[in-house]
């Protein structure tokens, strides 16, 4: 099985990467990424050297590419996925999610081949009560959700109009190790080390629902195997916080794991203005992934949160690199020209 993998620097793809390599052994992997700010070959150095792992420099939105490009499936990461940078400028958004979506399509259509689409819980908008299912409303409020709700129905329309072999999750907040430090638990935890300020928006009573990465990739990899065309798949592990809890939640075992003043850390807290559009609440009914492809999430939320801080604090090298910017380098220096740009 010749795998493509788009947006593999990624945190998530990358993660799954891993995954793959270690759990499905006659698997050769195609990491096809643009490297954006997001996109980070030094999430991958330890498998880099893989004979079973290719990496391709490269847009979703480039089909001569993808036509020169030889692969059996197609699983889709590639998005720009930062809700806050989608209010800020929303045409990257569109270009990438919802034009780059239609690219692959495209190609899995002429070849035949199953696509899988990493969709997200946000297309469903923002709820008050009760958990989002695969048949609720696709109510997306930002324009990073519009643009994955306008992907996912897409990916509906290759699968009604093509008979396209296809697939859709939608899962909630993923955290852990790899995570790039503008989204929420990692940057808590890195401002904790460097005493920075922590932004809490609004009056940090938004609610998400938050699952270890892993548990995720591993969903992904039960619907890619099991999974009913036409279907959506919606992963999550029943773990609803609010951001304050899980913000002191992190202050409080950084200062234990590094001997901080707790309440020092504490006073780091600041309540800044609120996010345009900020959806109040997030909450993932996994009930059917459960049910018919037999996935369960496994990592306990207080021991996920303990292994994402002791891995931010053992990898010091990788994320000083991307406060620097430096990692950015460390493509042009393993692949050079050798590789499309
Ligand atoms: P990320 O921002 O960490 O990584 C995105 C990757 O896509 C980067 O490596 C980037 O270089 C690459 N990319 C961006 N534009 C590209 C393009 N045009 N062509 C090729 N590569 C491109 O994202 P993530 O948090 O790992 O999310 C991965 C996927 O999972 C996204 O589709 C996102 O919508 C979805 N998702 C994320 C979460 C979450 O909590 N992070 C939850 C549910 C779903
Ligand atoms: O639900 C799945 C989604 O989760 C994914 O589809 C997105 O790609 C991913 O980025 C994430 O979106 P969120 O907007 O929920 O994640 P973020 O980490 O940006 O914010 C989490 C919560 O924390 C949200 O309520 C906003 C708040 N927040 C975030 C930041 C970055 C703060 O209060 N302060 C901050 O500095």
């Amino acid at each position: 099985m010749k795998l493509l993998v788009t947006g593999g620097a990624g945190f998530i793809a990358s993660n799954y990467i891993r995954y793959v390599l270690s759990a499905h052994p006659d698997y050769h992997i195609i990491n096809l990424d643009k490297l954006t700010y997001a996109g980070n070959l030094e999430n991958l150095k330890d498998i880099e050297a893989s004979d079973r792992y290719t990496f391709i420099k490269g847009d979703i939105c480039d089909g001569e590419l993808l036509r020169e490009t030889e692969f059996d499936a197609i699983i889709n990461f590639a998005a720009e996925s930062h809700v806050d940078r989608s209010i800020l400028d929303a045409q990257p958004f569109l270009q990438t999610n919802v034009m780059g979506t239609c690219n692959l399509l495209e190609v899995a259509r002429q070849r035949g081949c199953v696509f899988l689409h990493v969709s997200t819980d946000e297309v469903y908008g923002s709820t008050r009560e009760g958990a989002f299912h695969e048949a609720s409303p696709l109510l997306p409020n930002s324009p990073y959700s519009a643009s994955k709700a306008s992907s996912d129905l897409l990916v509906r329309s290759y699968v009604e109009t093509h008979k396209l072999k296809a697939m859709i999750t939608r899962c909630s907040n993923n955290y852990g190790p790899y995570q790039f430090p503008e989204k929420l638990i990692p940057l808590v935890i890195l401002n904790a080390i460097n005493r920075k300020p922590i932004p809490v928006y609004g009056d940090g009573m938004n609610v998400r629902d938050w699952i270890y990465v892993m548990d995720h990739c591993k969903a992904v990899d039960a619907v890619f195997h099991k999974g009913a065309s036409g279907d959506i798949y919606n992963i999550g592990s029943r773990n609803e916080r609010p951001n304050i809890e899980i913000v002191k939640l992190i202050l409080r075992k950084v200062a234990e794991k590094l001997g901080l003043d707790e309440d020092a850390l504490m006073k780091l807290i600041t309540f800044v203005g609120d996010r345009k559009g900020h959806d109040r609440r997030y909450a993932i009914d996994p009930s059917k992934t459960e049910r018919e492809l037999g996935w369960r999430p496994e990592m306990d939320f207080g021991e996920g949160i303990t292994k994402t801080i002791e891995w931010y604090i053992a990898n010091e090298q990788w994320w000083q690199r991307i406060l620097s910017g430096d990692y950015m380098e460390y493509y042009n220096a393993q692949y050079g020209e050798r590789l499309r740009t």
